[in-house]
């Protein structure tokens, strides 16, 4: 056996077993430059540079959603060096893995408000969904000054002024009307949740989308995740049984 192999066994599990969505927070950049002696902001870029292999792999591997947690509107908080330094990366992203997004038939959104952002920021986000929007592979959604609980607030909003208007009535609102009011319109609900650098938490994430997702927790920091990494917890997460509330498996201890 070559020893690429014994690092990275073969990828074995079968598509059945694959998520349709997944999300990841991407999670640790600056303890990971921190361990090192080294600045947040290299973490941020490692942490961008990391990108590109797990979105590859996944568009590769024929995962229908990846949804990237890479900043969240609790993220303004943060040291205004850090904010402008996290802006700048995003622009210098985007234009620079468009052309993998193009390579690899990905289709391009943003989750997340525009309010707040810098126009070249702005710029970039428009011009990469423009760009891709014709591709029918994977969507790549980057959450972007993203918050759920905006998001769902923004969703109830839009739902009363109907409402108020005539235009909806009220026994006709269904769990349907918020999905559909969200970022997310349209992709399925996340399979499996990942989130790196070990917390067990999930910072305004998804949090009406993640329901029934499966969660798993890497200990790695975001710039050590790789696609060994990832195809570890999609083994894991094939390995789950899921059940949705039901009892799968009743008759096997029903022995009354
Ligand atoms: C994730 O890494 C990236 C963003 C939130 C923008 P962090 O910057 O949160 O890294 P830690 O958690 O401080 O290590
Ligand atoms: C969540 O990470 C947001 C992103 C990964 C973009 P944070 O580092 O902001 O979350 P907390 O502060 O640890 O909850
Ligand atoms: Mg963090």
């Amino acid at each position: 056996m070559l020893q690429s192999e014994l690092q990275h066994p073969p990828f074995d599990i079968e598509p059945a077993k694959l998520p349709a969505h997944i999300a990841i927070i991407m999670d640790g950049n600056g303890r990971w430059a921190q361990a090192q002696g080294k600045s947040r902001t290299y973490g941020h870029r490692m942490g961008a540079a990391a990108v590109r292999d797990i979105v590859t792999e996944c568009a590769q591997l024929g995962v229908k959603a990846l949804t990237l947690y890479s900043f969240s509107t609790e993220n303004w908080a943060r040291e205004q060096t850090e904010v402008n330094f996290l802006m700048d990366l995003y622009v210098e992203y985007l234009i620079a893995e468009r052309q993998t997004m193009l390579d690899n038939n990905i289709q391009f959104r943003q989750l997340g408000s525009a309010e707040g952002l810098p126009d070249d920021v702005l710029a970039e986000l428009n011009k990469t969904i423009e760009m891709t929007c014709s591709n029918t592979g994977m969507t790549l959604a980057l959450a972007l000054n993203y918050g759920s609980r905006a998001e769902i607030t923004g969703a109830v909003k839009a739902i009363a002024e109907q409402v108020a208007s005539g235009e909806l009535k009220v026994e006709d609102i269904t769990e349907n009307s918020i999905s559909e009011r969200l970022y997310t319109a349209g992709l399925p609900d996340p399979d499996l949740l990942i989130r790196t650098a070990g917390e067990m938490r999930i910072s305004n994430y998804l949090l009406w989308q993640i329901s029934y997702a499966e969660f798993y927790v890497s200990e790695c920091c975001w710039p050590d995740f790789d696609v060994a990494q990832l195809h570890e917890a999609l083994r894991a997460y094939a390995a789950r049984k899921r059940k949705f509330g039901c009892v799968p498996d009743h008759s096997v201890d029903d022995q009354s």
